[in-house]
């Protein structure tokens, strides 16, 4: 079954609106609804006093309208009468300072008091409803982030270091502490990154990082082991922030789970533009499926506009729409609109749910109606069917990591790199997934890593059998640089990778604002009249087993190697050493699809559409979604039906209305 719905915080509203509200979700086609994420003060009102009736009696109105519940659990918002009595609870920020009470998310992952009441709670709750009927899972508190900087995480980061490094002589060495006279005699010497201590070590501070990001791990453990003892049956989630959120290592949290979620708002008072950029949104959603290689849900779509201090930009008549149909081409096989109804307090008063705040059901709620409706026709076909891409995009946590503690270069930001790399393939309408370093990389035949900063002999050796294999790598400047440990490598670079990419960096130039340099593709066929605009970081290229693709025009390294590409095994390596602007990003990415053997889905596609697909069995079915306010046009490859109404559309140009969608499946 689809999984379609809305995230419903009843206790916000009196319970005579309740069945008004049930009726209403019925009508519009919802089959599930999220509860209780952030009600912990009205679950247990006084310290050790539960009160579950209310959430009772919701779940007993939703399920008598057939729908079903995931329930939250509330750890992201501690009551007051915890946190004004332990202020030892909160966290305490990169400055030293605690965070004050007000808002939420202000609680440390490592504070024992805090486990023990979270791990209370989620107890009481689990032994309460593991028998209700209508519970199909559970989200694991909200959004995972923000590191702590407290005492207690520091002693926490002390066993860490201990069971990594076993002797402080072997962490000494492997963080070259001998620096600036940094040599650790005691464990309890070993100081948090904190922004008042200035540049810290990189290697202390990226192993801070990655403590942080376990410590999350281990905190969300805690309440899946709980859940999973009392609630066998039961799908356990979280409520993952797509691409951009950058703390903690979304493939280690994606492990104990069942299930991956995702929280998406195109239109917030953050991102206050007229035109939002579907690429951004497909790369969120590809994130998401790669974590686990499986389908997920989105647990929060952006059901009206979003703000707190702000309003942002009301969503354009079809844009829900276009977005549920673009999460469900991305993998989902499952959609639930973040919020029911605009609430009329707190601080979120401008975040706008699908109904508005006087309860009444105008636009929004009939796009997602019509949704609900064509859902039941579509979900038979839709459900469980797989995407199989044949590109991978490598994100390593550990060179993210890296790369926000020394940035290399002021205008260099890796996920903006990401994505802009992303984005070239998603305008190609190439399918693509988002992989882990520790990965299998064997059904890919095109594997892209951004930057990949860090480097170990294991994921080099990796990376080579790929190609060795007849796989296509590519890798983008400044990889290789740095060891496990964010030491540079003792190598010519890029360190492990070198023999692979069959050409070393000779030199690298990192440009301040303002400066740039031009490219020039030089490959047999591959050759323009107009060089391109590069910059931010140039690694001049000395090819040995190499041949050259593209060239630096200008400055002192003209005529010096800018691309390469090595011939290893049965594959090719190729080595992108600087960053350029779209149209380079354009003529590489047409080139590395067409040389790879990877047929686009469609003849063509006018910009502005979206082509993505879903295979049922041996079966293509085809996702075609127009993102521009004006009709556009795609051509057809084969004869499709569209699932919808059971319509041949034949093979050949088609016009897509405005914000629509079609749904075909290849004959
Ligand atoms: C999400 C969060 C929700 C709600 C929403 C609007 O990121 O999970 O609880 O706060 O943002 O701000």
């Amino acid at each position: 079954m689809f999984r379609f719905g809305v995230d419903y915080y009843p206790e916000h509203w009196p319970e005579e609106r309740w069945t008004t509200d049930a009726r209403l979700m019925q009508e519009a086609g919802f089959n599930t609804v999220r509860l209780a994420e952030f009600a912990w003060s009205k679950l247990e009102p006084q310290e050790g006093r539960f009160d579950f009736d209310w959430l009772d009696r919701a779940v007993d109105i939703l399920s008598r309208r057939q729908i079903q519940v995931i329930l939250g659990t509330p750890t992201a918002s501690a009551p007051p009468w915890l946190l004004q009595r332990h202020a030892e609870i909160f966290r305490m920020r990169q400055d030293g300072q605690r965070v004050t009470y007000g808002n939420r998310r202000g609680t440390c992952p490592n504070s024992p008091l805090y486990r023990h009441y979270a791990g209370r709670i989620v107890a009481q709750m689990a032994a309460h409803f593991h028998k209700a009927p209508a519970l199909i899972g559970w989200q694991i508190d909200n959004e995972f982030g923000e590191r702590c900087y407290c005492p207690q995480c520091q002693q926490a980061f002390h066993a860490w270091l201990r069971s990594r490094y076993q002797t402080l002589d072997e962490l000494n060495h492997k963080w070259g502490t001998v620096f600036w006279s940094q040599v650790y005699t005691d464990w309890d010497e070993i100081p948090l990154p904190l922004a008042t201590g200035g540049s810290p070590n990189p290697s202390l501070a990226l192993d801070y990082d990655r403590f942080m990001s376990d410590s999350y791990v281990d905190f969300q453990r805690c309440q899946v082991e709980t859940i999973r003892s009392q609630c066998p049956g039961s799908q356990i989630t979280h409520n993952f922030m797509g691409f951009s959120f950058d703390q903690v290592n979304y493939f280690d949290l994606a492990r104990d789970l069942d299930l991956v979620s995702l929280n998406y708002y195109p239109r917030s008072q953050w991102n206050m533009q007229a035109e939002v950029d579907p690429s951004e949104f497909a790369l969120a959603l590809d994130t998401m499926r790669g974590l686990k290689h499986q389908n997920f849900w989105m647990m929060e779509q952006q059901a009206g506009p979003g703000g707190w201090e702000m309003i942002s930009v009301q969503p354009r008549p079809g844009e829900l729409r276009l977005w549920a149909y673009q999460a469900i081409a991305h993998g989902a096989d499952g959609i639930l609109f973040f919020r029911w109804r605009s609430c009329r307090y707190g601080a979120e008063q401008f975040w706008h749910g699908l109904l508005d705040h006087d309860g009444t059901a105008g636009r929004r709620y009939a796009e997602a109606s019509q949704v609900g409706q064509e859902l039941r026709a579509l979900s038979g076909a839709i459900v469980s069917t797989v995407i199989r891409p044949k590109v991978a995009f490598l994100l390593s946590y550990d060179s993210r990591f890296a790369f926000q503690i020394q940035p290399n270069n002021p205008q260099f930001s890796y996920p903006a790199h990401f994505q802009q790399l992303y984005q070239a393939f998603y305008r190609q309408h190439a399918q693509v997934e988002i992989v882990s370093p520790d990965d299998d990389l064997n059904s890919y035949r095109l594997v892209v890593a951004p930057s990949l900063h860090l480097m170990d002999r294991e994921t080099a050796k990796k990376l080579e059998e790929f190609v060795r294999q007849g796989g296509t790598l590519v890798v983008t400047q400044r990889s290789g640089v740095k060891d496990e440990t964010n030491l540079v490598v003792d190598q010519r670079l890029p360190g492990y990778l070198r023999e692979l990419m069959g050409a070393e960096v000779a030199e690298y130039d990192s440009l301040a604002p303002g400066m740039s340099n031009e490219i020039r593709f030089v490959l047999p066929g591959l050759e323009l009249q107009a060089s391109l605009n590069c910059g931010t970081l140039c690694d001049v290229l000395a090819p040995q087993a190499a041949r050259t693709v593209a060239v630096y025009c200008r400055d002192y390294y003209a005529g010096k190697p800018a691309i390469t590409e090595n011939r290893y095994g049965e594959g090719r390596a190729i080595y992108v050493g600087t960053i350029g602007d779209a149209w380079f990003y354009q003529i590489l990415t047409r080139w590395l699809l067409d040389s790879t053997g990877i047929e686009p889905l469609v003849f063509s596609a006018d910009p502005d559409v979206e082509i993505s697909e879903r295979w049922q069995g041996e079966r293509r079915i085809l996702f075609i979604l127009n993102f521009a306010s004006g009709p556009r046009c795609v051509d057809l490859r084969r004869d499709c039906v569209r699932l919808i109404d059971g319509q041949l559309i034949p093979a050949g140009k088609i016009q897509i209305p405005p914000h629509e969608v079609l749904v075909l499946k290849e004959k």
